[in-house]
């Protein structure tokens, strides 16, 4: 397990988190699952001539990837809400939230990249771009009252979120240099670990509630299926063809079964 301290020194990482000075906790009884790495010491060095994929793909994949570059980011606006939420936050959620922050805004520095060499577009006018989208967390404010639906609601969205990069192996292996195939590989693991990390944090803080997960759950397919338009919230933004009834009933599946099978 990397310390806190070894990983900001690494990453040097000032203006991460919600308000830079913000001190997160280092010593909690929770220790999230999570492996610190670099975008940029992975894929930093490829050129757009480095890349062989076709142009009919590159067309193709454009609108999912400002979608999925757009949720890596809208991360930072996740933890910006719940800093002023008045929400009370416990000591193990906050030491979830600064490795989750960490590896979202990792994830997005590598899709930032990505979407800066397929479509010619600087990453200075993407991140212009990305900061004039509107951001509203009102009409789903009600699945974020406690930590407890906080914690059920990112599983959520990290679980489907796991399958999708997973489903794109092969477009990431057409890319040509292999680094971008062990790039989606390392973001789809820290999905899927924090996706564990909110279900274990459930299982030790929420014990009592977990009788509430089906209906929750099901209210978040729902809201995917046929709620609001997505506004920057980065949870509950699987409007894409990847997310059918079908694919997120699985996710919610997954969800539903998780303590059974740790019985
Ligand atoms: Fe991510
Ligand atoms: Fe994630």
């Amino acid at each position: 397990m990397i310390t806190l301290t070894a990983v900001i020194m690494k990453e040097n990482f000032d203006d991460l988190f919600c308000g830079s000075t913000d001190v997160y906790p280092t010593n909690t009884q929770f220790q999230p699952k999570s492996i610190s790495w670099s975008s940029a010491d992975l894929i930093g060095q490829f050129q757009k001539n480095d890349i062989v994929l076709d142009s009919k793909t590159i067309a193709e994949m454009k609108e999912g990837l400002w979608n999925d570059l757009c949720s890596e980011y809208d991360a930072e606006n996740f933890c910006n809400y719940l800093k002023g939420s008045g929400v009370k936050l416990s000591n193990d959620f906050k030491s979830f939230e600064y490795v989750w922050r960490r590896d979202e805004f990792n994830h997005y520095l590598g899709f930032k990249q990505i979407y800066s060499l397929l479509y010619d577009v600087t990453e200075d006018d993407i991140v212009k771009e990305m900061k004039r989208r509107p951001v509203n967390f009102e009409p789903i404010k009600p699945m974020l009252q406690d930590e407890f639906k906080i914690c059920l609601l990112i599983a959520y969205d990290e679980i489907a979120t796991t399958k999708n990069y997973a489903s794109e192996y092969e477009f990431y292996t057409s890319f040509g240099p292999a680094n971008f195939l062990r790039w989606v590989k390392n973001v789809t693991r820290d999905e899927a670990y924090h996706f564990n990390n909110c279900m274990e944090l459930i299982g030790k803080n929420f014990k009592n509630r977990i009788n509430e997960i089906p209906k929750l759950v099901d209210r978040f397919i729902d809201w995917d299926l046929n709620g609001e338009e997505y506004h920057g919230t980065f949870v509950l933004d699987h409007d894409g063809p990847y997310f059918t009834s079908e694919v997120l009933n699985t996710c919610g599946d997954t969800i539903k079964n998780y303590f059974d099978r740790k019985r």
